[in-house]
């Protein structure tokens, strides 16, 4: 079986790449994925564009989460058109709550260095945060407002790039596992799964969590670890919550359909999947205590997914530096869906003329996994 491009791994990140090539005018394309279409990570996301918010400092990490984060409203218009699919880009911007005097000074010193770097933060007292949101706890006594950080409904972006991967003919192949790699004196000829071969002049692997697996011939890829993330939904009877919201334990999501995501858990828990009791009361009681009027509401669903962690605490998207016609996209940890369509970019530009910014070098394999900022890297891991 041949082809063009063979994506391994049909998460955001695979899906992103395939419509980006397509888009280029890559014809033969194979997406494989060893379950469902978009079942893993991208699917038990919170969905949050948090470029702003979840920010320590200024690097390129940071400048490559503001870059996608600005691609979203042309993505989701696109998308729209292309598909019908509406993936709710939902511009009630993020607030960041304080509810000690800790807290409080934590978020101020926060607020100075933002501002510095240019981020458009605005700081909220107690009474403008009630203003605001009427049903956050009166507990809260500060907040930082970003008003450039969203939110989609990932569940609905991964449909509708399912969707434009069916309508220009990407084959998507579900519930095949790929056991290996076709490699044959350096190059890579695709892969196999226990039953059938597939051969590819490209492969790209964007496995997620699962990506050390595969990639255990490749060094300049490092590992990439998966750390489990625990969430659970309400659906209270009306809407009373419009801003994403984070606290030192957790965020609160609220859905255009009216539900509110709380999330979520961060373990290093290898690749089990189980939903705790534990964590789901846990998350419970941080969503109350924001706001209390949750506590009324039974908690509907709980979930989990496994972010793909490399080894850098970085992304890692380019060839591989061992073998030929090996790419790597992977490694995109908490922010995944917001790296989505950045990283569709730089990948189909240089998988189809090895064209690539320079401000996107730090992420390539080897630069990932042996040159990440020490100190970047610890505030991006868990
Ligand atoms: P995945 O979605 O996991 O896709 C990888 C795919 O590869 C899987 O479908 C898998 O089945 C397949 N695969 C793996 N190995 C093989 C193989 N050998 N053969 C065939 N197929 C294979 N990001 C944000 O930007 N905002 C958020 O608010 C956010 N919240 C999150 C909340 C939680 C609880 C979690 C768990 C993650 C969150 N993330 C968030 C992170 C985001 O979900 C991930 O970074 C992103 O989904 C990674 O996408 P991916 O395509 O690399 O991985
Ligand atoms: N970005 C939110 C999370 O990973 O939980």
């Amino acid at each position: 079986m041949g082809t063009d491009v063979l994506i391994v791994g049909g998460g955001v990140i695979g899906l992103s790449i395939a419509r980006e090539l397509s888009k280029r005018g890559v014809r033969r394309m194979m997406v494989i994925d060893k379950g469902r279409i978009g079942g893993e990570a991208s699917w038990a996301a919170a969905g949050m564009l948090a470029a702003n918010a979840e920010t320590r400092i200024d690097d390129p990490f940071f400048r490559m989460c503001v870059e996608s984060n600005k691609l979203y409203p042309q993505f989701a218009a696109e998308l729209l058109e292309e598909t019908g699919i509406d993936i709710e880009l939902d511009t009630g911007g993020t607030l960041c709550l304080a509810f000690t005097e800790r807290e409080e000074a934590d978020l101020a010193e926060k607020f100075a260095w933002q501002t510095g770097a240019g981020i458009r933060v605005q700081t909220l007292e107690a009474g403008e945060i009630r203003e605001r949101e009427p049903a956050v706890s009166s507990a809260a006594r500060y907040a930082l407002r970003y008003e450039d950080d969203h939110q989609v409904e990932n569940r609905k972006l991964v449909a509708a790039l399912r969707k434009y991967c069916e309508i220009e003919g990407v084959e998507l192949v579900e519930g095949v596992q790929i056991t290996g790699l076709l490699i044959e004196k350096g190059v890579l000829l695709g892969a196999a799964s226990r039953d059938v071969r597939y051969t590819a002049s490209k492969t790209v692997i964007a496995a997620g969590a699962w990506t050390t697996e595969l990639a255990r011939t490749m060094p300049s890829v490092g590992t990439v670890k998966p750390i489990r993330g625990q969430m659970i939904s309400f659906a209270p009877p009306e809407r009373f919550l419009h801003s994403v919201v984070y606290t030192s334990e957790g965020y609160l999501v609220p859905r255009t359909d009216g539900r509110i995501l709380a999330g979520a858990t961060v373990e290093d828990a290898g690749f089990d999947k189980c939903v705790t009791a534990d964590a789901i009361s846990q998350l419970k009681a941080m969503a109350v205590r924001t706001v209390p009027r949750l506590g009324g509401v039974d908690v509907g669903n709980a979930w989990c997914g496994l972010r793909p962690l490399a080894e850098g605490g970085y992304p890692v998207i380019g060839w591989a530096s061992e073998i030929r016609n090996a790419y790597i996209a992977t490694g995109h940890y908490r922010n995944g869906i917001l790296l989505a369509p950045l990283t569709g970019r730089i990948a189909a530009l240089e998988i189809l003329d090895g064209s690539r910014s320079a401000e996107y070098q730090y992420f390539a394999p080897r630069d990932a996994a042996m040159t990440g900022n020490a100190a970047a890297a610890q505030s991006n891991k868990p």
